[in-house]
């Protein structure tokens, strides 16, 4: 099934900084490849509906098995419909978000059971897995006061405690696959980042 392309999955808590290091791993190498970058939930057309749904503050009613299962509708569109034509085509995806989000956040945020989740998660991608995931971890705090000037989606406004076990779920999920999901800190600079990352994704392309 997986074809030449590369897949690269950031992951981390809100506001440590993966949109920004997308941003500046596409600068880097979209002259030498072709660059697919991808946010999640999103990145197709009915995939960014769903994402108005999950994010829009006055939906308080979601019970977080329907939040599961939205989330994966939307990422089952953009496996299908974007990131396996592009690996075929060879190129690299790089997608802010991916299914540690699902575990982190419904699983080890929300409480719901993990292996219900795992199996949810292969459902919706096919067994699509990164072939690499960088995971920034940030101090919850310094994660919210980075994003202090921006309007909460409906995710964002659960607070510290919140942010806390997803970051928690992500260092147990780093430990349990250590050689796909390498750990960055998310505290240190924006270049120190960046060359973190790209050494990397040196090993891989
Ligand atoms: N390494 C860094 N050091 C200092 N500030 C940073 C760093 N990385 C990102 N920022 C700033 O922090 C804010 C949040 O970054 P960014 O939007 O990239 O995070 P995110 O992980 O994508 O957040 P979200 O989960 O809310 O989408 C932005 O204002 C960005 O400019
Ligand atoms: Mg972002």
């Amino acid at each position: 099934m997986r074809a030449k392309g590369k897949f690269i999955s950031l992951e981390g808590i809100d506001g440590c900084g993966k949109t920004t290091l997308r941003d500046q791993l596409y600068d880097y190498y979209k002259e030498k490849y072709e660059v697919l970058v991808l946010r999640e939930p999103g990145g197709t057309e009915v995939s960014e509906k769903i994402r108005d749904m999950l994010l829009d503050v006055r939906n308080v009613g979601i019970k977080p098995r329907t939040e599961a299962f939205l989330y994966a509708a939307s990422r089952s569109q953009l496996v299908e419909e974007m990131i396996l034509p592009a690996l075929q085509a060879g190129k690299i995806v790089i997608a802010d978000r991916f299914m540690d989000s699902t575990i982190a956040y419904q699983g080890y945020g929300r409480g719901l059971d993990i292996e219900f989740l795992q199996e949810l998660n292969h459902l919706c991608t096919g067994g699509l897995k990164p072939d690499l995931t960088l995971l920034l971890d940030i101090d919850p705090e310094e994660g919210q006061k980075r994003r202090n000037q921006d309007i909460p989606d409906r995710l964002e406004k659960e607070g510290l405690e919140f942010q806390s076990r997803v970051r928690a779920g992500y260092l147990a999920l780093q430990r349990a696959e250590p050689d796909r999901i390498k750990l960055l800190n998310g505290g240190a600079s924006i270049i120190e980042l960046r060359g973190q990352a790209l050494q990397h994704l040196a090993v891989l392309l």
